[in-house]
């Protein structure tokens, strides 16, 4: 018989799914498609460029823990797609961890990436499994420049700005909205403080005249993963889309939250946002153009007396996301990874050699100014 594939790909069909199966093509890795449709997901499949040469099989499945842990026990990695990860990520990761295997997924949602940090990190290290929540475009190339800015200076404190041009996905807009009823969280000498709701900020970015408009939009990953690190004590994440007037969309739809559903009990909240955010974006974009949907990272480091710039130029943030999953899935084929529990995709498999296969693609090159 046949072993089982190492890698589950869950919510194969989606945008960011498919990418993540075409990359793992590339690196031969064998995987499942898994996800709740086994008709859509062959459908997809049957379209991801050069999938005929791929080993992988398509599985559908319930939502349940129970049906997620059969289908995992005997592969080795999950890449979890399926997002807003605060509502599906519990699931995902429980089931992760009860089939004994490392869990990835592509959230950038800041409540998320703490449940992950402070519930289930140190349930994951105990078996020797890395938990490695936003191993996507969206925080895990910032992190992996922050680190490089670190090596080249006293830097205690980060500003990091991402921003990227595209057409939000139906998932990525759904999320876009669902973080609106979260607590967004910048780091002070190592301690949470609460963003202000609903302030828009204006950023310079290099590499455009106008400026862009920015939000804290639930906080980022960053400083959660730099919360209890011995040498970065400040964090301020903000980001958002090259689009201003999606950007006053979103920014308006956050005070209209503030001002006419907090109030609300929790499932109507959530009714209501999910709502919105159907009337924004209810359809799959096309696949992205290279010289259409550019990414920009900046991460600002300061000491004392030193200062260091991170300038990160890419494209594709969709495309850049499933290769860092199944960059990260390979490697951990491969090799064990440098850090077990929860981490981030470049403390598991080094920030340099991230940046390198996000640039040896193409996708993305980062400058250092000091
Ligand atoms: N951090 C980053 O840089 C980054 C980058 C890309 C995406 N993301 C995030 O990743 C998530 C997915 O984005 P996407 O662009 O791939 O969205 P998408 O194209 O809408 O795909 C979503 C996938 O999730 C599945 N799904 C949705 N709800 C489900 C549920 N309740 N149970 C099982 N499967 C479910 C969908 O399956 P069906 O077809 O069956 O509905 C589909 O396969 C979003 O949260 C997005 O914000 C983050």
């Amino acid at each position: 018989m046949e072993s089982k594939r190492p890698v589950v790909v869950y919510g194969a069909n989606g945008f960011s799914g498919r990418l993540v199966a075409e990359f793992l093509r590339e690196y031969n890795v064998p995987f499942i498609a898994a996800g709740r449709s086994k008709a859509r997901i062959q459908d997809i499949m049957s379209r991801v460029p050069g999938i005929e040469t791929a080993n992988y099989e398509v599985v559908e499945v319930g939502d349940s823990v129970d049906d997620l842990v059969k289908l995992f026990t005997g592969a080795k990695v999950v890449c979890n797609t399926v997002g807003p990860f605060i509502y599906s990520g519990p699931r995902v990761v429980e089931a992760s961890l009860k089939a004994g295997c490392h869990y990835l997924d592509i959230s950038g949602e800041q409540a998320w990436i703490r449940e992950v940090a402070e519930k289930w990190g140190a349930k994951f290290a105990a078996k020797g499994l890395l938990a490695a929540p936003a191993t996507a475009f969206m925080s895990a190339v910032s992190d992996a420049a922050i680190r490089l800015c670190l090596e080249h200076g006293a830097i205690d404190t980060i500003e990091t700005l991402t921003m990227f041009k595209g057409i939000p996905t139906f998932g990525s807009t759904q999320t876009i909205f669902a973080v609106i009823q979260t607590d967004a969280h910048y780091l002070e000498q190592n301690q949470y403080k609460t963003w202000p709701r609903a302030v828009r900020y204006d950023a310079a970015v290099p590499g455009y005249i106008q400026t862009q408009m920015a939000l804290a939009w639930g906080g980022f990953p960053q400083p959660v993963w730099f919360k209890d690190h011995p040498q970065v004590a400040n964090v301020r994440s903000i980001g958002g889309l090259l689009d201003r007037q999606i950007m006053e969309g979103v920014a308006a739809t956050e005070k209209m939250f503030e001002e006419q559903i907090r109030g609300l009990p929790k499932q109507e909240q959530e009714r209501r946002l999910s709502e919105m955010a159907n009337s924004v974006q209810g359809n799959t974009p096309p696949r992205e153009n290279t010289r259409e949907q550019r990414t920009i990272d900046v991460v600002a480091g300061r000491g004392s007396t030193d200062f260091v710039q991170c300038v990160t130029f890419g494209t594709c943030c969709y495309r850049q996301t499933g290769l860092i999953q199944a960059h990260i899935a390979h490697s951990l084929l491969h090799s064990a990874p440098r850090k077990v529990g929860f981490a981030s995709a470049a403390e598991a498999f080094g920030h340099r050699e991230l940046l390198k296969v996000l640039e040896s693609h193409g996708l993305a090159k980062a400058k250092i100014s000091t």
